[in-house]
This record gives C-alpha cells, structure tokens and sequence, in this order.
C-alpha cells in the first residue's frame, strides 16, 4: 500500500480534539482513508450499512471501473479475456496472478482435469435431497459437504492445502452442478470425459445419458466457456465477501465456498438470472412486447415493490461490460440455433431500449448487468431455470477461493468483525414471569 502524500482529518463540532488519519493510493481507483485507530483514538465508530464507502481489504485480483463500464481481472479488460482466452486460462490468470504460457496451461489443465470426478460417496448424499429442491439448495449442502471428503486439503493455513483445494474445486464444481441436474429430472449421474474441454465436459455431463452421447456444438461450447469467463470474479461483491468473512476466521476452504454460494442464491445478487427470465416469462405471458409500456409503469411505483430485474448495479453506473458481451453471445447462440426470432430475447431488448430512454433509469444511471442476457443463452442451451444460479456459483468459484487465497496470505488480514450501532433497550432485569 502506498501512503498518499496528504491525511485526512476529522474535527468534531463539540469541541472533542481532531484526528489526523493516513490516507493510501491504490494503483488506480479511489484513494482509502485508514480509520483502523479511529476506535482507538476517538472512541467513535464509523456507520457505512452495506459498505457503500468502506474498503474491507486491500486486494490486486479484480478492478472495475463502474463510471468508465470497465472491467479488470488483473489488469487485462474483460473484453480481451472473454475473446482470446478460455475460461481455464482465466483460472489460472485469477489464481497465480497471470495467464498461463502453453506449458503451464498444459499443466494447469491436466491437474484440474485430474479432479472432475467426486468421491462416489457423494451421490449418496444427494439422493437424500427431494428431487424438486432447488438446485442452489443442493450445492449450498453439496459443496459444504467437500470438507467432509478430502481432509487432506482443509487447513486454510496450509498453502498446498490451499492450492490442492482450489483445484478441487474448480475441477469439482462442474460435476456437482451436473449432478443437481440429473438427480431433479431422474436421469442416471455422467461421470466427466476428460478428453473434453472444462465447458464441453460440463455440456456432456449435463445432456448425454448412458445410451446416448452428446455431440458438443462448438459455438454452444464457446458460449459457456464465456459465461464461465464472464462470472469468474467481481472483486468485493455480497458473495466474495461472504467467503472472505466466512474464511477470516481460519474455516476450511470449502466450508468457506459453501457460504459463498449460500449469498449468491439471493435475488438481488446471483439469482438475478433467474428472476430475470421468469420476469421476461411472465411479461410473454401477459401479452409480451405489447405489455412493456405498463410493466415499465411498475417498475417505476415504488409502492408496487417490482424491480427491471437484471438492471442497475452498486458499481457499475454505466454500462456493465459484461452485459454487452453477453448481448454478442446471446446473437451467436440463438443465430447458430435458428432461434433469431426468440420472443424473449425481442422482448429483452425492447425493455433495455425503453429503460435507456427513459427518466427514471437515466436519472438513476441504471443500465443492464450481466444477468439481464444470460438468462436467455442459457435457456437457449437448454439449462434449466433453476440451475443458472448454480452455473454462476461454478463460474465464480475461482474468484472466490482466488480471494480467499490472496486474504489469508495477506499479512494485515485479520478476522472479520465488524461494529454496531446499538438501537435497542438498554439494561434492565428480568421480572418474574406473572408480572411481565
Ligand atoms: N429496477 C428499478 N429500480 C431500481 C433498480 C431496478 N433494477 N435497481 C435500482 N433501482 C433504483 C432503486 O429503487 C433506487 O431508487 P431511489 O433512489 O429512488 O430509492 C436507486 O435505483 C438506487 O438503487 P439501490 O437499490 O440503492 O442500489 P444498490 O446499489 O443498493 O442495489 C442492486 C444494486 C443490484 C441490488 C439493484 O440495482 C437491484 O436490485 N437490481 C435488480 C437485481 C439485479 O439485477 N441484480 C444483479 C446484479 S449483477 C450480478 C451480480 O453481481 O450478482
């Protein structure tokens, strides 16, 4: 961390004495005020609900730039990436700080191909899941359920550990995914072909069954590899810190990407993709385009409690560039499927046009995320629904364990605790129960 060659200082009307407060730079972005002896010193607590001013770490993965619609994963624009480079190739690119050469892309997926397969025990553990949970369900308890099988990799502290766990997971997630699918439409589990790439694998274990094989569409094959590439990491969003404050207290690894993907599952993060597509649904339902001028309506009372889902984001005031390569891909997808005309997507676009132009979303600089088309790729794929969600927890599980990696060999990590307000009743007694 580079000191700033300015503080801050922080006077207080009632005449308590005023403190000076380091201020460090980052290579680019906002300059952080360091508050960590305000307690100390002042006695005071700072109040940031939701951590919309408060850096919780300092962190070289991931960058965005939410005015400018840019994002970094160490350094290299997402653009770039989701267009030369695979999705392992960005795992490796997350992991170790750069993307591989062709040796150690070679080796990187040999080790993670080493790994797809989970221990045969596990089924057994999902067949005790209904076959109508929802699939985030099943991962929340499949992932957690990791510590439970490969001991050998869950001292946090243990950078081999840590190395071994992070291939375990990468390899891993794809096969659970597969297997929550499978095990809700009553089809035998596949096990993973090693000879296919990380998206083709995944495609394989999640269509052929025991007498049928799945031909891998190569342009389908690409457009999960960049769904995978897209999701990868997002630097310190509501699941990654989750994983970084789950983690903080020295848990296991996969005890710590379990509560990741326990965060993601919510509406207003990860599971946008699906409550964006059952609101394009329902919208087809009621009379489709035709029916965007009234639901925009909607959107705008406050009191109607609906929101464009798929829009708006805490960083990005500008347009998510994720959102725009996801647009390209859903073009190539429905194109290389016959499906140009898909009602859906027409309507997907009809409502980011008419949000652009409109007041409300102008005013509030809501532009579409990620979620608002990749919801309408993986349908035309065939994923169902319910399972996006669990896609993205595949996808970001590299930026997670990448982050939880960077915190704990972090020399200023410490365990997360955050500080309260107190609102509620001050000290009392307790009354006997008949004069209460
Ligand atoms: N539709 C209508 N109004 C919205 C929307 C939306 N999608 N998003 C924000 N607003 C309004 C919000 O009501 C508020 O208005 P006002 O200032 O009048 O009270 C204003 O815009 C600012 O919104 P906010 O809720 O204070 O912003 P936030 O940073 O707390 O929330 C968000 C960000 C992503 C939770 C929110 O935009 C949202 O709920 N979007 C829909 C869900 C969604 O698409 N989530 C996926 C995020 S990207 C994928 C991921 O990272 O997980």
């Amino acid at each position: 961390m580079k000191l700033a060659d300015y503080k801050a200082t922080l006077s207080f009307s009632n005449g308590s004495p005023a403190v000076d407060m380091p201020i460090y730079q980052g290579n680019i972005g906002p300059d952080v005020i360091d508050i960590r002896k305000l307690y100390a010193q002042t006695g005071k607590f700072t109040y940031d609900p939701g951590f919309l001013s408060t850096a919780a770490c300092q962190s070289t993965i991931t960058y965005i730039d939410g005015d400018k619609g840019e994002l970094l994963y160490r350094g290299y624009p997402i653009e770039q990436l989701a267009t030369n480079c695979d999705f392992l190739e960005t795992c490796h690119l997350l992991l170790y700080g750069d993307l591989p050469d062709a040796a150690k892309k070679k080796d990187f997926t040999s080790r993670v191909t080493n790994h797809t397969m989970v221990n045969e025990q596990m089924q057994f553990f999902l067949r005790g899941f209904r076959r109508d949970a929802h699939p985030m369900a099943i991962m929340t308890g499949l992932v957690g359920a990791l510590s439970a099988f490969y001991h050998d990799s869950t001292d946090v502290h243990n950078a081999e550990h840590r190395d071994i766990s992070a291939i375990r997971l990468i390899a891993k997630m794809p096969t659970l995914v597969a297997m929550a699918y499978k095990y809700s439409v009553g089809q035998p589990f596949i096990y993973p072909k090693n000879d296919l790439s990380y998206a083709g694998n995944f495609m394989h274990m999640m269509f052929a069954t025991p007498c049928e094989e799945y031909k891998v569409n190569p342009v389908i094959e690409r457009a999960m590899d960049r769904i995978f590439i897209l999701h990868a990491d997002h630097e310190q969003n509501a699941s990654t810190s989750t994983v970084r404050l789950c983690g903080s207290s020295g848990t296991n690894p996969f005890a710590a990407i379990a509560a990741g993907v326990a965060c993601l599952w919510g509406p207003a993060h990860g599971g946008a993709n699906e409550a964006c597509l059952e609101m394009l649904e329902d919208i087809q339902r009621m009379g489709g385009v035709s029916k965007v001028g009234e639901f925009m309506e909607k959107v705008k009372d406050k009191n109607s409690g609906v929101k464009l889902m798929g829009f708006g984001h805490r960083v990005y005031k500008n347009y998510d560039p994720r959102a725009k390569l996801m647009q390209e891909t859903c073009n190539e997808v429905l194109t290389a499927l016959g499906l140009e005309n898909d009602p859906l997507f027409k309507l997907a676009k009809q409502l980011e046009k008419i949000a652009l132009e409109d007041d409300y979303f102008v005013q509030r600089k809501l532009y579409p995320n990620v979620d608002f088309y990749s919801g309408i790729v993986q349908r035309a794929i065939g994923i169902p629904v319910k399972l996006f969600t669990g896609i993205f927890a595949l996808a970001r599980t590299v930026g997670w364990i990448a982050q939880l990696n960077e915190m704990i060999g972090d020399p200023e990590y410490k365990i997360g605790r955050p500080r309260q307000l107190f609102t509620g009743s001050v000290k009392r007694d307790v009354m006997p129960i008949a004069k209460r």
